[in-house]
């Protein structure tokens, strides 16, 4: 059916569904890796506080903005500003790169369950990693030469998704997720606590919660931390402004928000401790420091891991499945809910039926993400389009809705502001506003003026300008081109 928009079940069933989305690879592989490259212990307290300065306060907007309107990004800006649609195609196109990556690193989650039995990384797992498994190609420029045992692993993470997806809001994305949330709980668990009680953990612990007062002088640490924060909790590039939208009129917003936000912070600080802790086994073991342990960078999980898999003797394997499940499990609520915004967004603009609205955007994006990671380039293309769509897509979608919303349109706040309040336990007030209009906003700004400049300046890594500018600066041209022509297209 075009015409009826689905809800969930009940209010209980969002929070799962919302926490299910959060949650993901951003908090298992790529905050310990994040973590890790700005300086462990200088980490955590910038993450914190773009945590509580940006992330939780957009969070609120992002859900009052798409439930007040009943509509996926485009519908939901666009009834609150002039120019609004153009913003939320933005957010729908972003969504669709990090949908083609994020199922990239999916499928090396799902084959590790595999490889964790009998670990068959050997006794050198970054070789193992970059050579055998992704056979990362040592030219610099564009090389999709295929590795087919890429293929087919990615193409079921894809035929898993649509399958879930087509089963629609209460009967796909919310049924998975009720089966999910409670396996990665029981899996993480576990795992935290074995992680803890290898010797050593109190060395990585440390690492991870002394904080660094001089490495946070250093302006990329801040910048990371917020870029971060947007990307783990989901907001920003339209997730909670559709997740919202399919809630019933009278539902309490912000006790959701607070508690989707507590359990997605929790699971990001308990992957830390987990990792760190592992990792301070590794440094015991070696008899390094920490920070000195293994190279960090996109491939921590898939190095660090193996290598305290190896290391750990009886009990190994399980170790490993039960990582790897937890990386896997987190991650396919994720990769759902980050396809549903497209999907969403087309049943509202084209009227398409769901089955329609799927087949073509899921279809679509299934075909190029298994061209492009099915290759050689698979790692570096992960890495570049991940930094520019974080740092330029979703901060500056981000940044764009709330000088919006709080600065050009000052009434659209207040009535969101009303909304919420109508409907909502906890109230927000003066202090939302005012660190939405001026902490949050300037935050913005800066990181993402700083952003622009370091890339237009040195590029990104070491990565060559063909890679970065077909890659990265293409993502971020094809999100703006999309935007403009499909915010000119009438509605059906
Ligand atoms: N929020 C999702 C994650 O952390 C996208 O992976």
């Amino acid at each position: 059916m075009s015409g009826t928009r689905e809800n969930w079940t009940s209010r209980s069933g969002f929070i799962i569904a919302a926490v299910g989305s959060a949650v993901g690879l951003g908090n298992i592989w790529r905050f310990p890796y994040v973590a890790y490259e700005n300086g462990g212990g200088a980490f955590l307290i910038p993450y914190l506080l773009a945590l509580i300065t940006a992330g939780l306060p957009l969070l609120f907007l992002d859900y009052a903005t798409g439930h007040r309107s009943s509509g996926s990004p485009p519908k939901a800006y666009r009834a609150l500003f002039k120019g609004g649609e153009t913003l939320g195609w933005w957010q729908v196109c972003v969504c669709i790169i990090i949908g083609l990556y994020y199922a990239s690193v999916l499928t090396w989650a799902g084959s590790y369950v595999y490889f964790s039995i009998g670990q068959a990384w050997g006794s050198d797992p970054e070789s193992f990693f970059f050579n055998t498994y992704l056979q990362t190609s040592k030219a610099t420029g564009f090389d999709l030469q295929f590795v087919s045992h890429l293929f087919w692993p990615i193409v079921g993470i894809w035929a898993l998704t649509l399958i879930i997806l087509f089963g629609g809001v209460k009967k796909g994305v919310e049924l998975s997720n009720k089966i999910f949330m409670p396996l990665l709980f029981v899996l993480f668990t576990i795992l935290v606590v074995q992680s803890l009680r290898l010797p050593g953990a109190a060395e990585g612990l440390n690492a991870f919660f002394t904080p660094n007062w001089s490495a946070m002088m250093d302006y990329k640490v801040w910048l990371a931390a917020y870029g971060h924060t947007f990307f783990s909790l989901s907001v920003g590039f339209g997730i909670m402004v559709t997740y919202a939208s399919y809630l019933k009129p009278k539902t309490n917003l912000t006790g959701s928000g607070l508690i989707v936000g507590f359990a997605n912070a929790s699971t990001e600080i308990l992957a830390g401790i987990g990792i760190f802790a592992a990792l301070g086994f590794m440094a015991h073991a070696a008899g390094k420091e920490v920070q000195d342990v293994v190279s960090g960078g996109i491939g921590l999980a898939f190095i660090a891991f193996p290598k305290i898999i190896s290391s750990l003797g009886t009990g190994a394997d399980l170790f490993g499945l039960l990582f790897f499940s937890s990386l896997f499990v987190a991650g396919i609520s994720s990769m759902v809910s980050i396809l549903e915004v497209p999907i969403a967004a087309m049943q509202d603009k084209l009227k398409w039926s769901r089955k329609k609205a799927v087949t073509i955007i899921g279809g679509g994006s299934a075909l190029v993400s298994v061209i492009l990671f099915s290759s050689v380039n698979a790692i570096k293309l992960v890495d570049i389009v991940d930094h520019f769509i974080n740092n330029i897509g979703i901060v500056g979608g981000a940044l764009v809705s709330i000088l919006c919303i709080t600065w050009f349109k000052r009434s659209a706040l207040i009535e969101l502001r009303d909304h919420v309040n109508r409907i909502s336990t906890i109230q927000l007030g003066k202090g939302w506003a005012f660190t939405l209009t001026v902490i949050t906003s300037l935050v913005l700004l800066t990181t993402l003026s700083m952003t622009l400049f370091n890339l237009v300046r040195n590029g990104y890594d070491t990565y060559s300008m063909s890679l970065q500018g077909l890659f990265g600066w293409g993502s971020v041209i094809f999100c703006a081109v999309v935007a403009i022509v499909l915010s000119k297209v009438k509605d059906r």
